[in-house]
């Protein structure tokens, strides 16, 4: 069979930098306050004239440098977003028509924090199976726009950006050796955005009622992402014989510096085999994960044959990880 592999990275940040001093001025919070409960120090913003396809199209351009692949062979184009530039039609449909990737199947994963987890999850059956030869995978947020930035529990945690993948079937032992996706939909109602669809469909009281807003209840999050990014890591781990010191570098979903610290310690990895940017990103939701990934790549910190495990968790809840072999 053969093994999809990731054969260019991209990533995008908007240019605007919103501090947490400059968070200081909007809630009642602190630098130290966020900087000592998230890690996190600053966040990039879109600007107004941008939307969640402009970001993922910068991504993805230079995910297709790198990768030395135009836009027409690319059969598939699939985008982890929870923040599209529209309810529909899909954002990878609008990236698709972009970049003019005329022979793509093109189409969004909601699945929240996990977005690029499962959508990478999904191009991978397509190109093992040998139903498509080359994905273009993207995680890309527009979280600013679906913020209360007037709840200082909320608006203090999120960021924007774009990160995408260029994945090819190919012969031989480098590419994604396992994937493992779960759900609890159960839990939907500690971490979602209530309006408008057709639980709420648009009104101007649900606008009062905060409705197009995230809404999240912080602490019984916490404690579950730290259990499911432990527990799905291991799984990939045994899945594939193997222990954390096989480990090159885990790319964990960026939620907050005290999650990633926490399954850090109970994966007993070591510092330098955890790829944390949440100090400069905040969470960027579906794009954390190929944003840092890219941000290595270009650090020059993967080396070929380098195990790789990308862990996330997100609302739904949803929760995944892919181990790959660099
Ligand atoms: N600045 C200052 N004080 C704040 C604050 C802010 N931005 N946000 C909340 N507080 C206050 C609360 O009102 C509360 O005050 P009180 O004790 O007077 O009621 C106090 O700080 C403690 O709040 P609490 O919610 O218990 O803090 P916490 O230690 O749980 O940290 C989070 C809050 C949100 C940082 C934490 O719960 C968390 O990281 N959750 C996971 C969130 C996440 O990652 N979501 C996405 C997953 S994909």
């Amino acid at each position: 069979m053969k093994k999809a592999r990731i054969i260019g990275t991209g990533s995008y940040l908007p240019e605007k930098v919103l501090t947490n001093f400059d968070l200081e001025k909007m809630v009642d919070t602190t630098n130290d306050w966020i900087s000592a409960r998230t890690g996190i120090e600053e966040r990039r913003i879109a600007a107004e004239s941008e939307m969640t396809s402009d970001l993922a199209v910068i991504a993805a351009q230079r995910a297709m440098d790198m990768a030395g692949v135009t836009a027409d062979e690319i059969d598939l184009v699939i985008v982890g977003t929870i923040t599209g530039d529209f309810p529909w039609p899909s954002t990878a449909c609008l990236v698709q028509d972009k970049l003019g990737a005329k022979n793509a199947a093109a189409w969004d994963v909601s699945a929240a924090c996990s977005g690029f987890v499962y959508a990478l999850t999904s191009a991978t059956q397509y190109l093992q199976a040998g139903s498509a030869k080359r994905a273009l995978v993207i995680g890309a947020e527009i979280l600013s726009r679906i913020i209360d930035w007037e709840d200082r529990n909320t608006c203090i945690l999120f960021g924007d950006g774009a990160g995408a993948v260029i994945l090819e079937a190919q012969d031989g032992d480098n590419g994604i050796l396992s994937t493992h996706l779960h759900s609890d939909g159960s839990y939907w109602e500690l971490l979602y955005q209530p309006g408008f669809g057709a639980k709420h469909p648009a009104t101007v009281s649900g606008i009062e009622e905060r409705l197009p807003f995230l809404h999240m209840a912080g602490n019984e999050v916490y404690k579950m992402a730290v259990r499911s990014l432990y527990d799905v890591a291991v799984e990939a781990l045994e899945a594939n014989n193997m222990t954390t010191d096989d480990v090159k570098l885990l790319f964990p979903h960026q939620a907050n510096r005290r999650i990633l610290d926490a399954v850090k310690k109970r994966l007993k990895l070591r510092d330098d085999q955890m790829y944390i940017n949440v100090d400069m990103c905040g969470n960027t939701s579906g794009a954390s994960i190929p944003i840092a990934l890219d941000e290595a790549n270009r650090k020059g910190l993967l080396n070929e044959g380098d195990i790789l495990v990308f862990d996330a968790f997100g609302g739904g809840f949803t929760w995944g990880a892919c181990l790959l072999r660099w």
